[in-house]
């Protein structure tokens, strides 16, 4: 099956380089179909970069998402105004988000009001910080995050969730975690995901991926895990070579 290779561009990029970078992309995945290819710049960036995947093999993304559908919420982004630049994919509760402006609470409300409202596939990141690793404390902090954020949420059949699993500790730092220690996160995020949905659910409707740190080197390491569906990668996305062999390598 065909993994997804996320490229979460944060905010890195002013809108020329992003369109400049999404261009170099397109050259660079033309004729790819190894797996799913998603480009995440920043809101300024989306519609122009739209314009360029237009009619390519990559999808379009968003770095987050407003939970409430429209009104008085000053520098919110509504799922709408995402639909129509054609995102097709939009991170929600990454931990640099959670740490400045959100928390699970929001994490639910956006992941419902993508799920209510689009036929987009939210990315929902969960992860913990080295304190809580240290504290033994991973696999409590998966469980309460996944339970939040998929409160009250019903997925139909023809709805796809990714969730990344994204340590906070091996984000941008270039700390790599080993695999056995993805495999053993992985195992248990499907097993909380079987708690909250049915067994037909979780086979088929979502998906798994890693992110932090992953880079052109270590990535082929990762490579046929059980439970590991693809990538989000932050700074190696930044370049279109490196990107792209992270998605030849999985
Ligand atoms: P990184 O970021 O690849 O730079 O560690 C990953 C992410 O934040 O999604």
């Amino acid at each position: 099956m065909k993994k997804t290779i996320i490229a979460n561009w944060k905010m890195e990029l002013t809108l020329k380089q992003s369109v400049s970078l999404a261009k170099k992309m397109v050259t660079k995945f033309k004729g790819f179909s190894a797996n799913n290819v998603v480009i995440c710049p920043g809101f300024v960036s989306l519609e122009e970069v739209s314009n360029t995947l237009k009619k390519t093999n990559i999808s379009l993304g968003a770095q987050d998402v407003a939970g409430e559908e429209k009104g008085a919420y000053t520098g919110e982004v509504s799922i709408n105004s995402l639909k129509q630049v054609k995102c097709k994919y939009v991170i929600i509760g990454h931990s640099e988000r959670r740490k400045y402006f959100s928390d699970d609470k929001f994490v639910n409300d956006k992941t419902k009001e993508v799920l209510s409202n689009s036929n987009m596939i939210p990315i929902v990141c969960i992860g913990e910080s080295l304190k809580e690793r240290k504290a033994g404390k991973t696999n409590s902090l998966l469980a309460k995050q996944l339970k939040k954020a998929f409160k009250g949420i019903k997925i139909k059949k023809n709805q796809k969730i990714i969730v990344a699993y994204e340590p906070v500790w091996a984000i941008g730092t270039g700390k790599v975690i080993k695999t056995e220690d993805i495999v053993k996160a992985n195992k248990k995020i499907r097993d909380i995901l079987l708690k909250i949905f049915s067994k037909i659910i979780v086979d088929n409707n979502i998906d798994i991926v890693y992110g932090g740190s992953v880079n052109e080197k270590n990535a082929k390491d990762f490579s046929n895990l059980e439970n590991l569906d693809g990538f989000l990668v932050g700074g190696a996305s930044l370049n279109h070579n490196k990107f792209f062999t992270i998605a030849n390598s999985i």
